[in-house]
């Protein structure tokens, strides 16, 4: 429905939850994978141990992203890169502002420069980023992981804007609650009762890393070719109750 046959993916986080959903689905669609992990190859990338359509490389956002140097141009790059630290600004210190917006942040950046330097993305290639409805709608405790979001998101207009003579598109992906370990972490930090309270703003639940997944293939294929600059809510229905 949404090819992407023969088109080679760049999905820095494949190792996320997220990403490593989308890296899937990606494969299932025709397209081949260079998934960047930062920890050991986490369970998410076993799955893909087998394919020959994926190839997965180390690479530490807060480190330059040397694995560039040999690589051949891109079709397409997924940026799953990210972090959570809640931390109320009054006790806010380096871990919890600095590095969350390293990572969050910083790594987009400099992972952008880097392939547009090198040109590594093909004219007609397709970047999508993931964010958060926090950094439209912050949350106590989150101030610079919504500040770090919303950063980015007004980075990939910028980059939307410089790359369109390429016919490059820059679009993201602004999603609610899905259900990832960064999710369970916090469902570990609140009662169950504020749990249920979190979920039930969600009309239709909270997210299936799937359910972004889905609308990333379709960003990344030329079924989007007029697209670039936007911003996809995916929130299950959150912001009607805002
Ligand atoms: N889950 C949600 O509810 C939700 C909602 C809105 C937006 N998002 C965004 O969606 C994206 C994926 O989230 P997720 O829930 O799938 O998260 P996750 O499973 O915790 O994955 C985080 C990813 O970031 C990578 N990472 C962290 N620090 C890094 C660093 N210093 N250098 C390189 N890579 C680093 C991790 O690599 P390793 O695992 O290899 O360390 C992993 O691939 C994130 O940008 C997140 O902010 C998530």
């Amino acid at each position: 429905m949404h090819s992407l046959a023969n088109k080679r993916i760049l999905v820095t986080g494949a190792s996320s939850a997220i990403g490593a959903q989308i890296a899937r689905d990606i494969i299932d669609q025709g397209g081949k994978v260079l998934g960047t992990y930062r920890t050991t190859p986490a369970r998410q990338l076993e799955q893909f141990s087998t394919e020959d359509s994926f190839e997965s490389v180390c690479w530490d956002a807060l480190n330059a992203p040397d694995f560039l140097e040999l690589s051949s141009p891109f079709d397409g790059w997924v940026h799953c890169v990210g972090t959570i630290h809640p931390q109320p600004i009054k006790y806010m210190n380096e871990i919890g502002n600095e590095r969350l917006f390293q990572v969050n942040y910083f790594s987009a950046t400099h992972m952008a420069t880097a392939l547009v330097s090198q040109n590594l993305l093909k004219p007609g290639a397709s970047v999508v980023f993931i964010s958060s409805v926090s950094s439209h709608y912050p949350y106590r405790g989150g101030a610079t992981y919504a500040a770090s979001k919303a950063a980015l998101e007004t980075f990939a207009k910028a980059l939307a804007l410089e790359l369109s003579a390429k016919k490059i598109r820059v679009n993201t992906l602004v999603c609610g609650l899905v259900n990832t370990p960064i999710y369970q972490a916090s469902v570990a930090a609140h009662s169950p009762a504020e749990v249920q309270r979190m979920e039930e703003k969600y009309p239709l639940g909270i997210g299936e890393p799937s359910a972004v997944s889905m609308p990333c293939i379709f960003l990344l294929s030329d079924n989007s070719r007029w697209m670039t600059g936007s911003q996809l809510l995916l929130d299950g229905g959150l912001m009607l109750n805002a």
